[in-house]
């Protein structure tokens, strides 16, 4: 595990409410912090709920005895916590590098506040730098979103799957396409907005002025952006 993965993590914990419903969100790095989570419930130190953001973070609540709950019992979250991508320099982010984009954006927008936990390796000045952006596309317009995408100037890849033969199946059943910029981006907002207007296209992995805090994880610490 990499030290400033569990700094990242360990830097979220105070900001655990003492009572009631949180987002759980994906990756390495929340796997950490859930670990932490279902030892202070354990403990008796909180008495936390989660909704998860994915199977995965399903699963994670599961493995630690982190209790359930799901958005028409809890439709308004005190925070989620969750991983990225990319950040760039306004806090906005890149998502879905694990396959989860779509729930993880209904939980965020659920929350009173999203807390994202990353290593330093993430910060970008501009999203698409260092990954390309995904896209959850309805499998039935896959043929027409793609040819939609080309028109604009981006290079769509379907993701495959890497034990499977064939494509990567998301949590809600539908395909993901890792979209390539010829350059970073500059407005973030209109992109989303371009991409979601496009029948078919799901979500996309774009979190753009969501974000309340980055707490950024270093070998020998943490420090935090607001
Ligand atoms: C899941 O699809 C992503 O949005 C994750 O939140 C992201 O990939 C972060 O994962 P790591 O913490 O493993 O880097």
């Amino acid at each position: 595990m990499s030290n400033a993965k569990l700094n990242a993590a360990k830097s979220v914990i105070p900001l655990i409410p003492k009572k009631g419903a949180i987002g759980l969100g994906s990756g390495s790095t929340v796997a950490i912090f859930a670990k932490e989570l279902g030892r202070q419930i354990a403990a008796g130190e909180v008495d936390v709920r989660v909704v998860p953001s994915s199977y995965q973070a399903y699963q994670l609540a599961v493995e630690y005895k982190i209790p359930l709950t799901n958005l028409d019992i809890d439709p308004i979250l005190l925070l989620t916590v969750d991983g990225a991508d990319e950040v760039d320099k306004d806090l906005n982010l890149t998502k879905g590098g694990g396959g989860a984009l779509f729930q993880e954006k209904v939980v965020a927008s659920a929350s009173e506040r999203l807390i994202i936990i990353v290593d330093e390796s993430k910060l970008v000045d501009y999203l698409a730098t260092r990954y390309d952006i995904p896209i959850e596309v309805l499998p039935f317009s896959l043929g027409v979103v793609r040819r939609k995408i080309i028109d604009m100037g981006i290079t769509p890849t379907v993701r495959e799957a890497q034990r499977k033969m064939g494509p990567v199946v998301t949590d809600n059943g539908n395909f993901i396409l890792d979209l390539k910029f010829s350059e970073p981006i500059m407005d973030p907002a209109k992109v989303a907005v371009d991409l979601k207007m496009i029948p078919g296209v799901v979500e996309t992995g774009l979190f753009v002025g969501m974000t309340d805090e980055v707490h950024i994880g270093l070998e020998d610490g943490s420090r935090i952006l607001k």
